[in-house]
């Protein structure tokens, strides 16, 4: 991983430059892959994918939360979005975190706060996912998720990484269970002594379980805006005879669209990832990482949002052509 890369993850994780620059106008940054504070604003968002042939998995922004109250108000907003979904009819389902609804409170208390979830996506028909986070909720992440299964909830997924070397053997795990798995590379900084550092072996790491999930897995999710392989799942999909209805492609919004109406036109299924809430900080941060030139982006918005900016085409202090 690069020094930058991992520069940036670390300042994701930094408290007083969260204040600083969420305070500040560069906020606006994030309204690129964030939709919105509320539900209000989400659901417009929802239904326009929807009537574009996506799905949608709707995510409540908050991770890492210490407090009870928190946690539970971030449940609150899971069952609205729930109760929303099942009264619209829409095609869309959750992804939430673990650290977001109690996992670093402990264990019985996340149970209490996630089996309402649960159970009123049962009653609704709403399917919910839980996002992977760094690598020391791997395992307590796996092991809530085989429990739940083993209690015979449905209607669950979890994520893997494929930059961690574990993943192969989790892969098998998941398939061997039959649950529902969403892959992608992973979004956290990790060190080498358990994750691939290289882009390289990522990509070949990522196709390997591809492959495993899409001939031995339960309804994967590829989530992926690497082109390469994304040409790699269609055809390995299309040699093996795997069809749209046997997985779907996620993507994360406010990137790729193209990509996604591509495979749409070509007959694949997409289903789009859309955050909400007012806590993106550490979400744009890892965003930012993932690609440099977002970071340019960032940077034109700052000046264009400092005293300099009125001496920018479009600036305030724009002069007539
Ligand atoms: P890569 O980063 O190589 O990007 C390929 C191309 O996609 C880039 O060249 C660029 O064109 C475009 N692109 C990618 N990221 C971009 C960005 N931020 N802005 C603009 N363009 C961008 N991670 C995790 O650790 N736990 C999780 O639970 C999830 N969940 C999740 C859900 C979904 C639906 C997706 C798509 C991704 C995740 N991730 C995740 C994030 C994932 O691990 C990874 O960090 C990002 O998807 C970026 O990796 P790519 O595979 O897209 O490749």
């Amino acid at each position: 991983m690069s020094l930058f890369r991992s520069g940036l993850l670390l300042l994701g994780e930094s408290s007083a430059l969260e204040t600083l620059v969420t305070r500040t106008p560069l906020s606006a940054m994030s309204s690129r892959f964030v939709r919105g504070e509320d539900l209000d604003d989400l659901l417009p968002a929802v239904r326009k994918a929807n009537a574009r042939g996506r799905t949608v998995t709707a995510n409540y922004l908050g991770e890492a939360e210490k407090s009870r109250e928190n946690c539970r108000a971030a449940g609150d907003v899971y069952l609205e979005l729930m109760e929303r979904i099942g009264r619209e009819g829409l095609e869309a389902g959750l992804s939430l975190k673990f650290t977001q609804l109690g996992q670093e409170i402990g264990r019985s208390f996340l149970r209490e706060n996630l089996k309402r979830l649960l159970e009123k996506g049962r009653e609704e028909g709403v399917f919910i996912r839980f996002d992977m986070e760094s690598s020391e909720h791997t395992e307590q992440t796996l092991d809530a998720f085989e429990e739940l299964w083993s209690e015979g909830w449905r209607r669950i997924g979890v994520v893997l990484q494929a930059y961690l070397h574990r993943t192969e053997d989790d892969v098998a795990r998941m398939n061997e269970l039959g649950a529902p798995v969403r892959l992608c590379k992973g979004a956290y900084a990790e060190p080498p002594e358990i994750a691939w550092q290289d882009r390289e072996e990522v990509r070949r790491a990522f196709a390997r379980s591809m492959k495993r999930l899409l001939v031995g897995g339960s309804h994967p999710a590829i989530a992926t805006h690497d082109g390469r392989l994304i040409r790699e799942t269609v055809r390995f999909a299309r040699d093996e005879g795997i069809g749209p209805e046997r997985f779907e492609f996620q993507m994360l919004y406010g990137v790729r669209r193209d990509l996604q109406d591509r495979l749409l036109g070509d007959g694949w299924a997409v289903r789009v990832y859309i955050p909400f809430g007012d806590a993106w900080y550490p979400y744009l941060m890892r965003r930012l990482a993932e690609r440099p030139a977002n970071l340019l982006f960032l940077a034109g918005s700052v000046v264009r949002e400092s005293p300099l900016g009125v001496l920018l085409p479009g600036g305030d202090g724009r002069t007539a052509a």
